[in-house]
């Protein structure tokens, strides 16, 4: 074979040849390779998550991979952030699909632990993030984001990432995660990204394939009714908007609004009048059936 044939003979056979990517279950596993790519100075970006992949993580992963040199990505179902046992249990778990999607993207490593590998000893840490805690999933999700910042925090020790990457459709959990590396010290650069969405505005999310033909047909009025609101801010005061969005959401009968909230980007507390200084942020939590989806749109006040 001459030397343009072997080269296109190698084009052939990407992904998989373009990509080495490994699947680790150990943390001593892991923990070695990382040091040695630290060793030669190599960057390391990481993507948590917990599987079930779609186009919105693998956006993270490509934002990663942008931004690093080696990317790491976790795939483990956190049983500390379920605060419902049902949600746990019926949560998506599709692993060897989600090896396949991730060898098409730049990761490298791939960090798929069991549970006695992340928690050997039940982790009783309780974290007190104040008042960014005490509203929307804070206060709907008791103990959530204690569990998020127990696996989180223990991911971060275990992979000593340079930069980690969250996306904005999870607006609280990106702003719990920046108080706890403060809070722990921990010298890591957290990277928000923009929410995905399906074509019919749906905001990506691994329950939405938990939805049936039903639920998931109704389901993008959700973001349908949250850009819509942004368009009437001018006109309704928040207090007006707020309900005038719980109100066009629960018209559909297939939605049933837990909350929604107009808060301070950075202090997430509720603000009362567009006046107040700073970005503002609409967050809203909607059960569809036994599925609870979440969504957020920024409004440019
Ligand atoms: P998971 O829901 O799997 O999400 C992993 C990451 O993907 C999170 O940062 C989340 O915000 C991001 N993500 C999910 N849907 C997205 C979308 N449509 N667009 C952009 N980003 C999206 O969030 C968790 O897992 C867990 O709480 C975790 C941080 C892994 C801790 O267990």
């Amino acid at each position: 074979m001459n030397d343009g044939f072997v080269l296109i003979y190698l084009f052939t056979l990407q992904p998989d040849f373009l990509y080495k990517m490994q699947v680790i279950k150990e943390i001593k596993e892991l923990r070695s390779i990382l040091d040695e790519k630290r060793g030669k100075g190599l960057r390391i970006g990481f993507v948590p998550t917990m599987g079930a992949l779609h186009a919105g993580h693998l956006s993270l992963v490509t934002e990663a991979g942008n931004q690093s040199d080696v990317v790491v990505v976790s795939i483990f179902v956190n049983p500390t952030q379920f605060n419902d046992k049902a949600d746990l249990e019926r949560y998506p778990r599709t692993l060897e699909a989600d090896v396949l999607l991730l060898k098409q993207t730049p990761c490298e490593l791939v960090f798929v632990p069991e549970v006695d590998e992340i928690y050997p000893e039940p982790d009783t840490r309780n974290f007190n993030f104040g008042s960014l805690e005490q509203v929307m999933e804070g206060q709907f999700r008791p103990g959530h984001f204690n569990g998020v910042a127990q696996v989180v925090s223990r991911l971060f020790d275990i992979v000593k990432p340079d930069k980690a990457f969250f996306g904005m459709k999870d607006f609280q959990q990106v702003a719990i995660i920046k108080a706890m590396v403060k809070m722990l010290g921990i010298p890591v650069e957290i990277v928000p990204c923009p929410i995905v969405r399906e074509n019919d505005g749906l905001a990506m999310s691994s329950r939405n394939m938990l939805l049936d033909p039903q639920q998931r047909a109704n389901a993008p009025h959700i973001a349908a009714t949250l850009f819509e609101a942004v368009t009437k801010a001018g006109q309704l005061s928040v207090e007006e908007l707020k309900k005038w969005v719980v109100d066009r959401v629960n018209e559909n009968p297939y939605l049933n609004t837990e909350y929604f909230e107009i808060v301070d980007d950075e202090t997430l507390q509720p603000v009362s009048s567009w006046e107040q200084r700073g970005a503002k942020v609409g967050c809203i939590a909607v059960h569809c059936g036994k599925i609870r989806l979440i969504d957020n749109v920024v409004f440019n006040r």
